[in-house]
């Protein structure tokens, strides 16, 4: 059904005897002019709150994914660069070779019959790291069978270069360890 008037028209409120002032142009409902309205809003607090809601959401947003970037990208590993590397003479026994971490890379030292040498223990074909076959007189990679004489020259396998020469003496009880 179609209305066929405004309730609240000027005309049928002064009909109605109600003294209801017809609204002016511009105003808001609830009978305030809009200029009136807009005073009661502090637009610099609101800027202030939506500022702040902000910042909230940047701080849990950057606290939930921190710990998620940080655990997709580990820290990289901070190894402290020596010259020399000092162990106990014991821990490599005739007949047996043994790997030290020195610097970068790991190396096996080897004792075979009171000698000493020290090559990188990790293969250049693929990174597995080899060990001492004191009865051939030689490294043996585990991973695809690469052999290595014991100064890392290649024997055989799919190794593309020997292994890295490095330097280690007795003094002592001790074996230093360094670049060749
Ligand atoms: S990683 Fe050593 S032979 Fe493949």
């Amino acid at each position: 059904m179609a209305q066929t008037g405004n309730f609240k028209s000027p005309a049928r409120m002064s009909s109605l005897g109600q003294g209801a002032a017809p609204a002016s142009a511009g105003a808001v409902t609830g009978g305030k002019p809009r200029e009136e309205g807009l005073k009661g809003v502090n637009f610099e607090r609101r800027g202030f709150l939506h500022k702040v809601v902000g910042g909230v959401g940047a701080i849990v947003a950057v606290s939930t994914l921190y710990p998620v970037v940080k655990y997709i990208i580990p820290p990289a590993k901070k190894v402290k660069i020596v010259n020399e590397l000092t162990v106990p003479a014991s821990e490599v026994p005739d007949g047996k070779g043994k790997i030290f971490q020195f610097n970068e890379d790991k190396v096996i030292v080897v004792n075979s019959g009171g000698s000493l040498t020290a090559v990188s223990a990790v293969c250049t074909h693929l990174g597995c790291l080899v060990n001492w076959v004191d009865a051939d007189k030689q490294y043996f990679c585990p991973c695809h069978g690469a052999k290595y004489q014991r100064n890392g020259e290649i024997i055989s396998g799919p190794q593309p270069l020997p292994l890295k020469q490095y330097s280690a003496r007795i003094e002592g009880d001790s074996i230093i360890i360094s670049k060749a």
